[in-house]
């Protein structure tokens, strides 16, 4: 089977020798257009005069589009109906399109668009949390809460109580291919939109609303990305949708693709958070209750900014069973672009609140980080099969109030450095969320004591600690945090994939899915699930291009739920035709239809066997029909999102990290020495596609942390729109050593050949950079440092001093 081997991306010839086309390498016709927006210079105001005389008389330019100009909806919404394609008399943030430029190259549509002269009366910008909240500007009409037991009470009693907030900046998608569409007009107006996009379905439905047609009449298709990261999910609407208008009106192909400075001033990127937190815990480090405030900046429409604060509320528990909690949940409303979403949506900033208060619990407390981690965990789950190796690590039934048997993990006279199991939080009856799901999979008491063994952490944590006693200037930090991330979208109705398969009469296979291919390797695992299904090798599996014409109604590639949808979908449609084949191949030989196989490229019927072109040949010539579309749809989903209440996912994925780091207590500098990683990937479809983005989130995660600073100027103009400004890690900032490891596991709940999703979940394995780093920092004095993200070397160098001298 080729399921569960490590093959390599099926492009990555193509990606290394530049030869795999993206939307920007595709030919185009040679009467081909391109365009280019106007944008808006200021974050809030009115438009008082449009003067685009000077636009129309530039080089090269066939038409101008203002928003009157557009024949049917002005509007590239994925959720609200509140954002024009071009801006309509108002504008709500610096860089919005206000009118687009034809013309006839890339660089004259851009040119021009400079020469628009806009007249506003300005208006005030609510730029802060401070400003939002003092205007009430906000989506929905209050905080949305959701609740378990009696937080205040139970911090009210709790012998040590914490509070503070942590600030944690946005990111950038950085895609290495910016946003780009081509439309090719058809006959009768009919639509073919090429678009780079982890959701044609989308592109295809916004695409029919302003050209006024139904959806039959346009064609989306996605051959690939260079990168998506959840900023394809909604942000290329406005591309595409001008392009098909410009299109429809000039009956010529047109273009557009962003220029890096325009991607990033125009499009939106991950919500940045503010969160204030109380929490109570005993004297042994077991959270009684917590408090969490969550502010974001969701900008100036509404996006997908729901959805992801909802999941932001949904990871406010991370590993960890809370007793009581209280969520609370503010999506404000200010004068930027509109946040989306990205890789985690929200997860990333909900977790990384409940890991800063286990954190500064430990640093009041004096206790062990991991311990106190591991004392507020989840209980493993209980089904392991003994053949997993995980099944010796279940924890033994210690009674936690037991001091002696507590084991200070950094206590210096300890010899013996091996890592005792876990004693999770006691429960009565089900152990559940603050949402009340049940967490019946987890996995992290097993894979932390394994990854603490493999990664060394005891015996590193105490060379850490002697080293920063020895050392004034450069201090080291170590830390571990863990992941635990439910998989499923939360608006339940997406978690539907189609396919549709043809077997071809020379036995070759055409293969196609609603998932887009982004880098992430999806189409390689679908492709393998499909050879699987036949018994034949994957050069006999055309991939292609995802099409909304081949498979209709998609969900976006997201919440990391791409092979679990596609492959289910795939392995439905495979098993139709595979289920004909035999039936009739069984007949022809008076066998069984149950006993024929599909293996090592053969079919095995009746004795006999056939190779399977020989196979399909003879099913074709027997008239049977060897295409199928197949479907698929997550069970045992229920999820009311106003209360707060239910089984939003299938299951959750988990992850541990261990990071060591160096700082320079004089400037700030700071690198990764080592990362250790262990994953859980389910039964890995790929091992070498899964650890690679384990890899690459890790390093995109920790990026967000440490030095991705998006910084707007009083006048809520991006300042860092350009990769001068912007810092994404480069090759050199991975950690020296890197090991990444994949748990020996297997899911639970009845996925695609047992896998799990690992597009997102790995990301927030990055947070461990970040607490290494507020460890090396609370190692310059007495007081908790109180560390913000991005942790760049500046915010470093401030929380020493909060170390050194209190806030
Ligand atoms: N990996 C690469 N190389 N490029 C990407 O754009 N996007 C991430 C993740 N991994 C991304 C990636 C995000 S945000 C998601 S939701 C998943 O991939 C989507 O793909 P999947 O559902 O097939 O995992
Ligand atoms: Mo990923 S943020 O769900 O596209």
């Amino acid at each position: 089977m080729t399921v569960a081997k490590p093959l390599p991306h099926d492009a990555a010839p193509l990606h290394v020798t530049g030869a795999a086309r993206y939307i920007d390498d595709i030919p185009t016709p040679r009467d081909c257009l391109h365009l280019a927006f106007g944008q808006s210079s200021i974050a809030h105001g009115r438009i008082t005069a449009l003067d685009l005389a000077a636009v129309r008389a530039a080089p090269g330019v066939v038409a101008v589009l203002t928003a009157a100009d557009l024949p049917f909806e002005n509007d590239v919404s994925p959720s609200n109906h509140d954002e024009p394609l071009l801006a309509v008399d108002t504008v709500f943030y610096v860089g919005q399109p206000i009118f687009a430029v034809v013309a006839e190259s890339h660089l004259a549509a851009r040119k021009a668009a400079r020469l628009g002269r806009v007249e506003y009366d300005e208006l005030p910008a609510l730029l802060t949390y401070d400003d939002a909240l003092a205007a009430d500007s906000r989506f929905e009409d209050g905080p949305r809460i959701y609740a378990k037991g009696d937080a205040a009470a139970a911090i009210a009693k709790a012998p040590h109580v914490i509070e503070g907030r942590l600030e944690m900046g946005g990111q950038e998608h950085f895609y290495l291919e910016g946003q780009a569409a081509l439309a090719l007009p058809q006959e009768g107006g009919d639509m073919i939109v090429c678009s780079s996009t982890q959701h044609p379905t989308e592109i295809q439905h916004k695409v029919a609303e302003a050209i006024g047609v139904p959806m039959h009449a346009v064609r989306v298709e996605t051959r690939r990305m260079g990168g998506g990261f959840g900023g394809k999910e909604s942000q290329g609407n406005h591309l595409a949708c001008a392009c098909a208008v410009a299109a429809r009106l000039t009956g010529r192909p047109c273009k557009m693709r962003y220029d890096r400075d325009d991607d990033m001033v125009i499009t939106g990127k991950r919500h940045d958070f503010r969160i204030d937190y109380r929490a109570g815990f005993d004297a042994e480090g077991h959270i009684l209750g917590v408090e969490f405030r969550q502010y974001t900046r969701c900008g100036w429409s509404m996006d997908l900014s729901l959805p992801v604060a909802d999941r932001a509320m949904l990871h406010a528990d991370n590993a960890y069973l809370l007793p009581a909690a209280r969520i609370e949940s503010h999506r404000l409303k200010t004068h930027m672009q509109s946040a989306t979403a990205y890789r985690g949506f929200g997860g990333p900033q909900g977790m990384f609140g409940i890991e800063r208060v286990m954190d500064h619990a430990a640093h009041v407390l004096g206790l062990d980080p991991v311990e106190l981690r591991r004392r507020n965990y989840y209980a493993d789950r209980t089904d392991r099969g003994v053949s997993a190796p995980a099944a010796a690590a279940a924890p033994a039934p210690e009674r936690i109030s037991d001091e002696k048997k507590h084991v200070d993990l950094t206590s210096r006279g300890s010899a013996d450095d091996s890592i005792p199991p876990a004693v999770p939080r006691p429960h009565s009856g089900a152990q559940t969320t603050p949402y009340g799901m049940e967490v019946e999979d987890f996995e992290l008491g097993a894979m932390t004591r394994q990854l603490l063994e493999s990664s060394d952490y005891t015996a590193r944590r105490r060379a850490v600690q002697d080293w920063n006693a020895t050392h004034q200037i450069v201090k080291k930090g170590i830390a571990f945090s863990p992941v635990k991330f439910g998989i499923s979208f939360t608006l339940t109705h997406l978690n539907q994939a189609g396919a549709l398969v043809h077997v071809y009469q020379d036995g070759s296979v055409h293969l196609n899915h609603g998932g887009t291919e982004m880098g992430q390797g999806l189409f390689q695992k679908v492709a393998q699930v499909a050879a699987s299904r036949f018994g034949i090798g994957l050069d006999q599996v055309k991939i292609t291009a995802t099409d909304t014409a081949k498979v209709p109604n998609t969900s976006a590639t997201a919440a990391s739920s791409g092979s679990d949808l596609n492959g289910m979908a795939v392995k439905d449609a495979c098993d139709t035709i595979s289920d004909r084949m035999a039936a009739f191949l069984a007949e022809q030989h008076q066998s069984e239809a149950a006993a024929v196989r599909f293996r090592d490229g053969r079919v095995y019927v009746g004795g006999e066997s056939y190779s399977f072109a020989e196979a399909a040949q003879r099913v074709y010539m027997g008239r049977v029909s060897l295409s199928a579309t197949g479907f698929y749809k997550t069970p045992k989903l229920a999820w009311d999102r106003i209360r707060g209440q239910g089984r939003p996912f299938f299951y959750f994925a988990h992850g541990a990290a261990v990071t060591e780091v160096a700082v320079d207590t004089l400037t700030g500098e700071n690198r990764i020495l080592r990362a250790d990683i262990l994953h859980d990937a389910g039964a890995s479809l790929n091992p070498a596609l899964d650890i690679g983005q384990i890899e690459g989130g890790y390093v995109q995660g920790a990026g967000w942390l440490t030095t991705e600073e998006l910084v707007w100027d009083g006048k809520g103009r991006l300042t860092t729109h350009a990769p001068s400004t912007y810092k994404i890690p480069a090759c050199s900032d991975r950690p020296e050593i890197f090991n990444v490891a994949l748990w020996d596991g297997s899911n639970r709940e009845e996925t695609i050949y047992r896998s799990k999703a690992v597009g997102e979940p790995p990301f927030m394995l990055g947070i461990s950079a970040f607490l290494a780093l507020s460890d090396a920092v609370a190692s310059c004095g007495p007081h908790y440092p109180y560390l913000n993200a991005p942790a760049t070397a500046e915010e470093i160098w401030r929380a020493i001093g909060r170390a050194r001298h209190g806030v």
